[in-house]
């Protein structure tokens, strides 16, 4: 039986995309049963309309801070609609620690940076601003705190001397879309199992992969 998964949005919905995409596929662990925007605006509704993939807007600004209301209403369609395992997809809003504790170890989120660096906002231009030589992006569990959480897998991308934080935010986000689906399947088919903080699964390493930033002369 596939897992049934639900994908939160607020814009664009590249990840989304990626993630509907590979679902497609007649061996994946998953299916995409609904996607939830908390912005009406949000382009990734039209991209998840186009794909036949059910669509709500839970929107979070008549909430105001009454998180927890907001919350209630999502977890009503996500009820509705039997949901196993959540996807946090470019979703910016700050999630309660009662909800996140309800959905824990079945709720993953993605973020562009190796975490536990640049957490927050904007970490193209955090990672350009430190110097790094290397980035990329990681998937994890979501907990209270944001961007942190037993991660899951990590993609790493090197940074190029002349970065802009709009070129490498582009370079990572291919990235993301590879990893994106790659760590649901894991999850989907069973092959995690957390450990505290720590996050083990049974991905295997490829030991021919270096990753060296510059390339030495
Ligand atoms: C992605 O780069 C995602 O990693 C980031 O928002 C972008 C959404 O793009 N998420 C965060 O920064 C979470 N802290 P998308 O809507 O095209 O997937």
């Amino acid at each position: 039986m596939k897992r049934r998964v639900a994908i939160l949005i607020s814009g664009r919905g590249s990840n989304m995309a990626a993630l509907i995409q590979a679902a497609r596929a007649q061996d994946f662990p998953a299916e995409i049963v609904v996607v939830i925007s908390n912005r009406a605006d949000a382009g990734g509704l039209a991209l998840a309309v186009q794909n036949g993939v059910a669509t709500a807007i839970v929107e979070s600004k008549p909430f105001g801070r009454d998180r927890a209301a907001f919350e209630a209403q999502v977890q009503s369609v996500l009820d509705e609609h039997r949901v196993e395992l959540i996807c946090l997809a470019g979703f910016m809003r700050l999630l309660t620690a009662e909800f996140v504790q309800r959905w824990h170890g079945r709720m993953l989120n993605i973020h562009p940076s190796l975490l536990p660096s640049f957490p927050g906002i904007d970490p193209a231009r955090q990672a350009l601003a430190a110097g790094v030589k290397i980035s990329g992006a990681t998937v994890h569990f979501v907990i209270p705190e944001t961007d942190a959480g037993p991660i899951v897998m990590q993609g790493a991308v090197p940074v190029a001397e002349d970065d802009t934080p709009e070129t490498l935010a582009a370079r990572i986000l291919k990235v993301e879309h590879r990893i994106y689906p790659d760590a649901l399947r894991l999850l989907a088919s069973g092959g995690i199992r957390l450990a505290g903080n720590i996050c083990r699964t049974t991905g295997s390493i490829d030991h021919g992969q270096r990753l060296i930033s510059p390339a030495p002369r």
